[in-house]
């Protein structure tokens, strides 16, 4: 059977799924969405996955990092995208200092993004000092998608976007902290920016699938921001982002042609008035 066949097949992605899918090693196709209609096309399109990014912090409020997003604001855009939603899982982002502080405050900002929105799962960033917060959530009833390598809440600690795990200390921290997200009950972890060699080995060695973004072919499914790989950020232009699109190019020229057309008295026709 084909590998298209083989995804038509499985409809109204969950948890369980997901872990058939690695089983069959069929990849997971995993993108971000902050706003109705792009949700809406990616179920449409046939998406395993779409996440909710605190991306929307870069992408749609235009700060430097993801630090600034509000736990308020993510539940605002994971509520829209629910919307659009049947078929995929629908993950949200917990937002910088909404879990870190312990696990009792973890869980009602978690259980808040759950209630409120409607969403599957909700992923976090962290290796060893997430585990008891990953425990407790899944215990009650919150699945969890971990996130390890570049993190990109933690810029200020590490001070730059480069690849993490390529020297043997940091590649073995990252490697641990992979067996103790998925022995503390994650469904998914998300590996970035790390030595594709890396995440192979993680790959091979877990149960549950991981999902890679700039971390090499050898994981079960990969991962971008929508916004990137339509090629609408112009400055941002990592190895990683394979662009499907230039819309930056293609919005701007069409923005200009709309005004030249104002401006030479060419639209509205006739035809276009009433
Ligand atoms: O916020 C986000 O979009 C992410 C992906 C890059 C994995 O965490």
């Amino acid at each position: 059977m084909s590998t298209a066949k083989k995804s038509q097949d499985i409809r109204n992605i969950t948890i369980k799924v997901l872990l058939a899918m690695k089983k069959k090693k069929i990849k997971i196709a995993m993108l971000t969405a902050y706003d109705y209609l792009t949700a809406k096309f990616l179920d449409d399109a046939g998406i395993d996955i779409i996440l909710v990014g605190d991306s929307l912090s870069n992408v749609i409020q235009g700060n430097e990092t993801t630090l600034p997003v509000t736990l308020d604001e993510m539940i605002y855009h994971t509520k829209i995208v629910r919307k659009a939603v049947k078929k995929a899982l629908v993950v949200a982002d917990m937002t910088f200092m909404s879990y870190q502080v312990g696990v009792t405050e973890a869980i009602i900002n978690c259980g808040r993004v759950m209630k409120e929105t409607g969403c599957d799962a909700i992923k976090m960033e962290g290796g060893a000092f997430i585990a008891e917060t990953v425990r407790r959530l899944v215990e009650i009833g919150i699945p969890v998608m971990g996130h390890l390598g570049l993190l990109p809440q933690s810029i200020n600690k590490f001070g730059s976007y480069k690849t993490r795990g390529i020297e043997k200390g940091e590649a073995l921290q990252i490697y641990k902290d992979s067996k103790l997200l998925e022995k503390a009950g994650c469904f998914a972890i998300v590996l970035e920016k790390i030595p594709a060699s890396l995440g192979t080995k993680i790959s091979r060695e877990l149960v549950i699938p991981t999902i890679g973004i700039g971390a090499g072919p050898g994981c079960d499914g990969q991962v971008l921001v929508s916004h990137d790989m339509l090629g609408m950020v112009e400055e941002f232009q990592p190895r990683f982002v394979r662009k499907y699109m230039s819309l930056a190019k293609d919005m701007k020229q069409a923005f200009r042609e709309y005004i030249l057309d104002i401006r030479n008295k060419k639209f509205p026709t006739k035809e276009e008035s009433y």
